[in-house]
């Protein structure tokens, strides 16, 4: 190897036809045909097909790659050259190569190109994150959670991360993680609004973004026991504001991976035409008509329930972009959410709802500002005000109207990939059937 030749990504590799580079990475393939070899390389950032004539190696180097398992990481050197025929525009002709460690037939790589079930693929999610579909869904996220902060960042939030031990649940109290706490017990968050009312009081508009828990017994293709929540908070907003952000949001959010992901939505086959129509303004529709709505398309809804699965999936198919509801019955909402002045028993909260039955993926509120009815909804809720006093102190030293919301990550992976399961949304999915790898 010539250790003088530059280390190319197969991303840029473009920009160096006709030269000669190093390249390195794994093992993705190897085809092999008398005195020919085609292994393809990935290096994270691309794949690449390499054509290894023998007369072109020193046979030492030659006979290493050949029968060498997939995974294997090796380095290459060798001339890139333009090539229509190639997946990438581009071929390595290699001349010469390293093999750093030899994947062999007593201890083959586990995943090969035939079907494996979802669960050997969960189980040996450390390696699954390797294939293609996977690397393409991991940058997706990136790109999303990059634009989450772009957003924010433009638009005058301050970043003010949120505690992840606890001591007190914010989303009821059925779905809490318990965690030994010196001689104390404490709870993993469940989400970090409360915390975010605090900050927004002292910068105006901030976010916190992180992890968040639910000990959640739901199984369906929507749930996670620990997710990514972003959510901002705002002094002196409305619901009306707090609706406002969230459509900006997830519009610009859209627009970024339509910018920046089409190859990686390519490989997915993902249908682009669908998140084209990703345009602001979304549907604001009331709770009464979200039931009128889910009904006459074939729902049993009964009035002041909370919307199931399929319920949402009903009335999201009659949109061609998110659908907002908003003003749900109080009843079935959390402790803190401002009532309707013109109708006490409904919420002034809203749940935006992605379409393809991806369901809910927003769900935000204006807040309780006054000290008395907070009070005395924590009371009806039968939460201990001991460990929110703190928070009831918001309430005390300048209290003004104010909200916000939070979106789970993983379900807007899930949407914009167009993945059956949120748990290809996230690297290491925690569900109730799993915490390894
Ligand atoms: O609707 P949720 O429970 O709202 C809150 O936690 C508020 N305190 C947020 C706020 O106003 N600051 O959760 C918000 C979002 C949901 O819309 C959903 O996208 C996601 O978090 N989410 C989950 N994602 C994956 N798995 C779960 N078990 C989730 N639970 C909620
Ligand atoms: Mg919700």
């Amino acid at each position: 190897m010539d250790a003088t030749l530059p280390i190319v990504a197969i991303r840029d590799i473009g920009a160096h036809a006709g030269e000669r580079v190093r390249l390195r990475g794994w093992l993705h393939n190897l085809r092999e045909s008398g005195k020919l070899l085609f292994p393809i390389l990935r290096d994270g950032s691309g794949w690449i097909q390499g054509v290894a004539f023998k007369k072109n190696l020193a046979p030492e180097a030659f006979d290493a790659l050949r029968g060498l398992g997939q995974e294997s990481s090796l380095e290459l050197e060798g001339e890139v050259r333009a090539d229509a025929r190639a997946p990438g525009g581009y071929e390595l002709d290699i001349r010469d190569l390293r093999v750093l460690q030899a994947v062999t037939p007593e201890r083959p790589y586990p995943i090969t190109p035939k079907e494996h079930g979802i669960e050997f693929l969960l189980e040996h999610r450390h390696l699954w994150l390797r294939s293609q579909r996977q690397v393409a869904i991991l940058k997706v996220r990136h790109c999303i959670i990059q634009a989450i902060r772009d957003f924010f960042d433009q638009d005058g939030f301050v970043l003010g991360d949120a505690p992840i031990l606890t001591p007190a649940s914010c989303e009821g109290t059925s779905n809490l993680f318990e965690v030994d706490y010196f001689d104390d017990k404490a709870y993993l968050t469940q989400s970090g609004q409360l915390y975010a009312e605090a900050v927004a009081m002292a910068v105006g508009k901030t976010y916190t973004f992180g992890p968040t828990f639910r000990a959640e017994k739901s199984k369906t293709r929507r749930h996670l026991t620990e997710f990514w929540m972003v959510e901002p908070e705002m002094a002196f907003a409305t619901l009306d504001d707090v609706m406002s952000l969230a459509e900006r949001l997830v519009a610009f959010v859209v627009s970024r991976v339509l910018e920046r992901r089409r190859p990686e939505l390519a490989l997915l086959e993902r249908d682009v035409s669908k998140l084209e129509a990703i345009r602001t303004p979304f549907p604001r529709v009331s709770y009464d008509e979200a039931v009128t709505r889910v009904n006459q398309a074939g729902g049993a809804m009964e009035y002041g329930t909370d919307l199931g699965g399929g319920d949402e999936t009903l009335l999201s198919q009659q949109f061609d972009r998110p659908v907002m509801v908003h003003r749900y019955p109080a009843a079935v909402k959390a402790f803190y959410m401002e009532p309707d002045p013109d109708n006490s028993n409904l919420a002034l909260c809203v749940d935006v709802l992605a379409p393809e039955g991806y369901g809910e993926i927003i769900g935000g509120s204006q807040r309780i500002h006054d000290l008395a009815l907070l009070e005395r909804r924590i009371a009806e809720h039968k939460l201990p005000t001991e460990p929110i006093e703190w928070y009831l102190d918001l309430r005390r030293y300048g209290t003004v109207p104010h909200g916000g919301f939070g979106m789970g990550v993983e379900r807007v992976v899930s949407w914009i990939c167009g993945l059956e399961h949120v748990r290809e949304a996230i690297p290491f999915p925690r569900t109730i059937y799993r915490i390894q790898p």
